[in-house]
């Protein structure tokens, strides 16, 4: 089956070259023996998988078995995976057969792998090498013939560190990885999923299905998901039980998304990790098209002071809240200005800096150019004494200083 046929068969929603990455490994390495890990964070639809590979294997007609290591209390698993025999333990009154003899030659799907216990993990490592095992109680050496389909939305790796998961182990499952990208990394796959959501809950319940308007589907792409598209299945049956309006808009939406980020400059500078690196840079780029419009205007008015007409007000001071945004307005009421730019400089990648060059706005010059300029011309219109010109800018001498340096201005 090629991959388009599968995501037909499954269900699988999306056009994410990763996801479609993903669906071509499992075609391809079903036809084998080899163990699968498949991993992706909660909700990114992982559960398809091992259903892919058996499917696609020559196993199909095999039994299939899936058991959540995660849901299975620890005293149990061991007599869940291997099996018992008869008086093993208390209650054990009849032999039992475990996951491991009933799915002989067929798939099995140990899910929530990070999970097992480390006694178990030594009892799957070893059926994994040589498909041997022993029945809990018991003595004869068992024979199986199981395909194995791991998976986790744990970290593995930081598992062995603390010890909790044994690396040989990780190794041996991991032969084949299948990693399944997070919602958030495939924004695109975001309206579509949502239209099959919205359209599938509409059939079933007999209503017109929900839309949403431009601003709302922005919102939805740039959320962060972390339930990723459990979550976004959840919110969109949410909406369309509990709103009458039809068309959602991203005031409707927004009661729906818990921890929506706000564009707020104390967030990116904290470099909080409730947001997403593309989130956090279309808000800085934000930041910095006020900046540099800022920017523009401070020299305005630096430019009519050096031709001789008073500046009009304290610029820096009185003014820099609507242009800058929300956020360092409370900032720059509350410390120094020179606190806020130096923060900003610390966070603003180098690259980013030039990004004002790219935006077509009439004065194309980067926003450091600006800056540089600014700055000579505060310099010009004091007689190159600092302390003035820094007064004139809004910043500190100190920073004046650190900005003559940095930009090699000689006056
Ligand atoms: N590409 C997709 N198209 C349509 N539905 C999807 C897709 N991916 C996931 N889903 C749906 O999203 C829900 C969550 O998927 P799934 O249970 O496979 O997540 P998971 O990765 O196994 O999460 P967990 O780690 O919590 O077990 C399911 O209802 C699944 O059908
Ligand atoms: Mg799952």
């Amino acid at each position: 089956m090629d991959v388009q046929a599968i995501k037909r068969t499954f269900g699988i929603i999306g056009t994410d070259p990763e996801l479609d990455r993903a669906i071509g490994i499992a075609a391809q390495v079903a036809a084998t023996d080899l163990t699968v890990l498949i991993t992706g964070e909660s909700g990114t639809g992982k559960d398809v998988f091992p259903k892919i590979i058996h499917q696609n294997s020559a196993r199909k007609h095999g039994p299939y078995f899936a058991v959540n290591c995660g849901a299975i209390p620890e005293g149990t698993i061991d007599s869940e995976l291997f099996g018992h025999e008869k008086g093993s333990f208390t209650g054990a009154v009849n032999e039992r057969k475990g996951y491991f003899e009933i799915a002989d030659k067929g798939t099995l799907f140990l899910d929530e792998v990070g999970e097992l216990p480390t006694s178990t993990q030594a009892r799957l490592l070893r059926v994994l090498e040589n498909g041997e095992f022993i029945r809990v109680g018991g003595s004869k050496v068992m024979k199986t013939n199981v395909r194995i389909v791991a998976a986790t939305n744990a970290d593995l790796p930081t598992a062995i560190e603390r010890g909790r998961f044994r690396e040989d182990l990780y190794y041996r499952l991991n032969t084949i990885p299948i990693h399944i990208p997070a919602l958030r990394e495939r924004k695109a796959d975001i309206p579509l999923l949502f239209r099959k959501f919205a359209a599938d809950f509409a059939e079933r319940n007999h209503i017109p299905a929900i839309t949403l308007s431009p601003d709302a589907m922005k919102m939805m792409e740039n959320y962060r998901w972390d339930g990723n598209i459990r979550q976004l299945k959840n919110v969109t049956e949410q909406i369309s039980i509990m709103e009458t309006e039809r068309n959602i808009t991203a005031e409707a939406l927004a009661k729906y998304l818990p921890n929506r980020v706000q564009s707020s400059l104390p967030v990116l500078l904290s470099h909080s990790d409730t947001m997403d690196s593309v989130n956090e840079r279309d808000l800085l780029y934000r930041v910095l098209f006020d900046m540099q419009k800022d920017i523009r205007e401070l020299r305005a008015q630096v430019n009519n002071l050096s031709n001789g007409r008073p500046i009009e007000q304290n610029y820096v001071q009185n003014n820099p809240v609507t242009q800058i945004g929300d956020t360092v307005v409370t900032r720059v009421s509350q410390n120094e200005p020179e606190e806020v730019e130096q923060e900003f400089a610390e966070f603003v990648p180098a690259e980013e800096t030039h990004y004002g060059a790219s935006t077509g706005s009439t004065d194309n010059l980067s926003l450091e150019h600006h800056e540089r300029e600014m700055i000579i011309k505060a310099l010009e219109a004091h007689r190159g004494k600092r302390k003035d010109a820094a007064k004139a800018l809004g910043i500190s001498e100190r920073t004046l200083y650190r900005k003559i340096n940095e930009y090699g201005i000689n006056l």
